[in-house]
């Protein structure tokens, strides 16, 4: 599949019809909202872990160096926590755009944190799975924080992404193993380096 999903997510999945709907965001879409929102409420979905697979053509990294930036991967006992923003369709113009780089809208069951007694609802979430062509597919921790490191894109260093997502997530008082190694990882490469 080509690593532009812009076309193939309108095609799929028209959004014109509804009047509002919710996108849960997992990375970057937790710590910058750079589109308009009627409201924005911590949230999970289950059976999904964020890692650090999927390579970054256009805003962590270039064609030719790619970053590294999170997607989904399906894993039965896992739950993935982040933010769900309640948005009108006309904001999906920005996201598929924001996103085109491997990423593929999907539909999913996620419930909001802040409620006592969780309700299901669904949300839209963007995942590049192993068939886009910048896919990178799976690393140690520590080579993720070395490659991360050194990498650079139009939306600036790649360790400001991994940075900011360790921190959005202790914010949300959320745990992410495997963004945390990084995130520690990543610093004392920083400081070597400094
Ligand atoms: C997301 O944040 O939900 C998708 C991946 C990204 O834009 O970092």
């Amino acid at each position: 599949m080509s690593h532009n999903t812009i076309e193939l997510n309108k095609q799929r999945q028209p959004l014109d019809h509804l009047e509002s709907l919710w996108l849960f965001g997992y990375g970057s879409l937790i710590y910058k909202a750079d589109f308009p929102f009627i409201e924005r409420r911590p949230a999970a979905i289950e059976g999904w872990q964020r890692r650090f697979w999927q390579g970054s053509h256009d805003h962590r990294g270039t064609p030719e160096a790619p970053g590294r930036v999170a997607t989904l991967i399906e894993q039965p006992q896992a739950r993935c926590a982040g933010m769900a923003y309640h948005v009108t369709p006309d904001v999906f113009e920005h996201l598929d755009h924001r996103e085109k780089n491997g990423y593929l809208r999907v539909t999913t069951p996620m419930h909001f944190l802040d409620d006592r007694t969780p309700i299901t609802t669904e949300g839209i979430v963007y995942i590049a799975g192993p068939d886009n062509d910048a896919y990178l597919g799976p690393a140690s921790e520590y080579d993720i924080a070395r490659h991360v490191a050194v990498s650079h894109g139009p939306s600036g260093p790649n360790s400001e992404y991994v940075l900011k997502l360790a921190e959005a997530l202790q914010a949300l008082d959320e745990h992410d193993a495997h963004v945390f190694e990084i995130a520690e990882h990543l610093r004392h490469l920083l400081s070597e380096s400094a």
